[in-house]
């Protein structure tokens, strides 16, 4: 695990790439994946809020999670719209669950600023909620009929926040 570089720009576009040609992961089609996507949310969190990527023993990019500041003051203590993705081959082999700790532990760490992680989860994604649940995160919300899913089904966004514990708080 590490810190994404612009550098890992095609390596994550490969990823997401096949990653969204899953339906029902990520909220992105497989056509919205485009390497404008990618360099600018990689730009926005190398800049403005944290990006990782899981690399396995051959150097290849098999993981990468993110989320960045929305850039208003009020929010400045929020790291917003995390979206994590495991290569399909490689999902249900722990990558998603190391990726996501160290995340929490860069940020618990590294970024005292940081209070709060938010993201949100498809109704019908119930393995993705459970592993953010374990993770600490808390169901906050549900926008109603927000997804359009697979289907043709609308299906309801469930909006989850994890915050710093008293405890880690410097
Ligand atoms: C969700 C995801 C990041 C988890 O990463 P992973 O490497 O597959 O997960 P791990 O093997 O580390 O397992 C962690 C948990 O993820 C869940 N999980 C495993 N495979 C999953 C899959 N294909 N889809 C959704 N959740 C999955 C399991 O509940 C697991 O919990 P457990 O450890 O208690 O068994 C990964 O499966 C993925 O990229 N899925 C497609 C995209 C997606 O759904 N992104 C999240 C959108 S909100």
């Amino acid at each position: 695990m590490r810190r994404s570089k612009l550098e890992d720009a095609d390596a994550i576009y490969g990823l997401y790439v096949e990653t969204a040609a899953v339906p029902g992961g990520l909220a992105r089609c497989r056509d919205e994946i485009t390497p404008t996507y990618i360099h600018t949310f990689l730009r926005r969190c190398i800049g403005d809020g944290l990006s990782l990527v899981a690399v396995d023993d051959g150097g290849r990019v098999v993981g990468e999670v993110h989320a960045s500041r929305c850039g208003l003051k009020v929010f400045g203590h929020v790291l917003t719209d995390l979206t994590i993705s495991v290569h399909p081959a490689c999902q249900s082999h722990g990558w998603g669950r190391q990726l996501f700790e160290r995340f929490i532990e860069v940020v618990t760490e590294e970024m005292p600023e940081i209070r709060r992680i938010e993201l949100s989860a498809r109704e019908s994604n119930t393995r993705a909620i459970r592993f953010y649940e374990s993770l600490g995160f808390v169901a906050e919300g549900r926008l109603r009929g927000r997804v359009y899913g697979v289907g043709g089904r609308y299906e309801d966004d469930i909006q989850m926040g994890w915050l710093r514990s008293p405890a880690s708080e410097s």
